[in-house]
């Protein structure tokens, strides 16, 4: 095995250029800056969290610019955001296998508290990202603030919300899903209209199939400078949704490939990818086509997270798989949503009790609402989503009854949704408040409400809010109320848009009611 550590870098670099200047010896590397995809840090317990880069000096080439060796890479803690005291120091090998990605995993720093970290290879230094640890579990917490963001099409949009994100001082962000869209350039956008959309810049490439072509999408999106800022700015906690692999894909089964054995391959590709450029732990790293993405985390007494893997367990789409009337499949009970080992490990840890809040933090929405906004005469749902699984989503809602702290959140719907999570198909009890995040830039510019909505919640008693803009939520937590601020921009089609509060959705923590300012 041949290893390119930093000694034999500079040491042959050394010998080769013996009289040359230092700055020749680290090009002898890199021909270009290999950083380009930023930074991360992710999965912060309180001891620790993932610290990650890729190096990457050519992004759309398809090593990334890199040979195809071995390449050990220097990590650094920091105690301040002056790096005047190293905390912890190491090196890590950026291994051809994993496309010269880097997961570092922290362990034994000091609980609820700020570090910086930085990476660098010979000369060359990475920005100072900033993390945080999360405070010790049971440890009295008066209040927590987070973001939460997701489904950002790089045609749609600037990412102009997540430079806005990146100021808001959030313990943590937490990243819905459709980090990446998986389809070839589009060229032209169209509005829901039919009208042209202002295009705002082209995916490279066609549409992903295999390693080299997810990595290529994952490095386009990843030299975003807005995004990089929200990577610099806290610790993410990251969950795919269906475009990091293909659109509406459940388990085993992509609407557009009937030979299970040949969508295996693909989505071993996309989850290969998908590791390489999240900051996860290694306890998510793809197996045989499959990850461990549904986890746990907890913020003191005060939050109780759950983050939810609605992709990889679940039953294939129901009728015909779009926006439709109910077929007898909706209903059928031995259809999942989670699948049964992570319905239990969510029953049991939502039966211990002992924190002040319970987010469920997962992709698709829970509330079945009737999406009709004319005059049509049977109910439409959107079958990729808990209203095509009615027996998985009241197994769901019931196992939520009596405890008023659980708070659903969810993205996929590229609009700000809120409402009450009501038992029966809506009709019944509510037990549950479910906050829907809109799309950093999926979607386009938006307005502030679709078009047929006053007719969506006519329909949908339990539903309260919309907003067709982007953006992304904060939540604001206390020991007996929680505020979530859907935070909009007035446009993604040109720099320098603008951010403001659209509404407030205020849960009482006991009584799991919605109400909105
Ligand atoms: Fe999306």
């Amino acid at each position: 095995m041949t290893m390119i550590s930093r000694r034999n870098v500079l040491a042959g670099a050394a010998t080769a250029l013996l009289a040359a200047p230092a700055i020749l010896r680290a090009q002898q590397l890199f021909t270009a800056f290999p950083f380009r995809l930023g930074v991360a840090s992710g999965d912060p317990g309180p001891d620790g969290f993932v610290l990650w880069t890729r190096l990457c000096p050519d992004p759309l080439d398809d090593h990334g610019g890199m040979p195809t060796a071995p390449v050990d890479v220097d990590w650094m803690v920091f105690d301040d955001p002056g790096m005047k005291r190293v905390v912890q120091k190491g090196v890590a090998t950026a291994w051809p296998e994993l496309g010269h990605s880097v997961h570092v995993e922290i362990s034994g720093l000091d609980p609820d508290r700020p570090y910086w970290y930085r990476f660098m290879v010979g000369r060359e230094k990475t920005q100072l990202g900033r993390t945080r640890t999360t405070p010790l579990p049971g440890k009295q917490l008066d209040s927590l603030r987070f973001g939460v963001a997701g489904c950002q099409h790089y045609e749609d949009g600037l990412y102009t919300a997540y430079a806005h994100l990146a100021r808001e001082d959030v313990a943590f962000i937490w990243h819905y899903g459709d980090y990446i869209y998986e389809d070839r350039a589009r060229q032209v956008n169209y509005e829901r209209d039919g009208s042209p959309r202002i295009h705002v810049r082209d995916h490279v490439g066609s549409e992903c199939y295999t390693i080299g072509d997810y990595r290529r999408r994952y490095a386009q999106y990843k030299m975003d400078p807005d995004l990089q800022s929200a990577h610099l700015a806290a610790p993410w906690f990251v969950t795919f949704d269906d475009h990091e692999v293909v659109d509406n894909w459940t388990g085993g089964v992509s609407p557009f490939q009937k030979d299970p054995a040949l969508f295996a391959l693909r989505r071993a590709a996309a989850m290969q990818a998908y590791y390489e450029h999240m900051p996860l732990r290694r306890a998510s790293m793809p197996a045989g086509g499959t990850m461990q993405l549904y986890r746990r985390a907890l913020y003191g007494d005060l939050l109780d997270v759950h983050f939810l893997d609605t992709r990889q367990y679940r039953s294939p789409l129901p009728c015909t798989g779009s926006f439709e009337p109910v077929c007898p499949d909706v209903a059928r009970p031995d259809r999942t949503v989670l699948g049964t080992g992570q319905e239990a490990w969510l029953a049991k840890a939502l039966r211990e009790k002992d924190n002040r809040w319970n987010l469920i933090a997962q992709q698709v929405m829970m509330m079945p609402l009737d999406r009709r906004i004319d005059d049509g005469p049977a109910e439409l749902r959107n079958m990729d989503s808990w209203a095509g699984y009615d027996a998985a989503r009241e197994r769901m809602l019931a196992g939520l009854k009596g405890l008023g702290n659980v708070v659903v959140m969810t993205g996929d719907e590229h609009q700000n949704l809120a409402g009450e999570l009501r038992r029966d198909a809506g009709r019944g009890e509510a037990v549950a408040v479910e906050l829907v995040s809109t799309s950093m830039s999926s979607g386009g510019n938006g307005s502030d409400r679709r078009p047929g909505t006053d007719r969506l919640i006519a329909r949908n008693p339990f539903l309260s809010f919309t907003n067709d803009q982007r953006g992304y939520m904060i939540c604001d937590l206390s020991r007996d109320m929680w505020r979530g601020h859907f935070r909009v921009v007035d446009q993604v089609t040109a720099p320098g848009g603008t951010v403001s509060t659209r509404a407030t959705a205020t849960i009482e923590r006991g009584r799991p009611r919605l109400s909105l300012s």
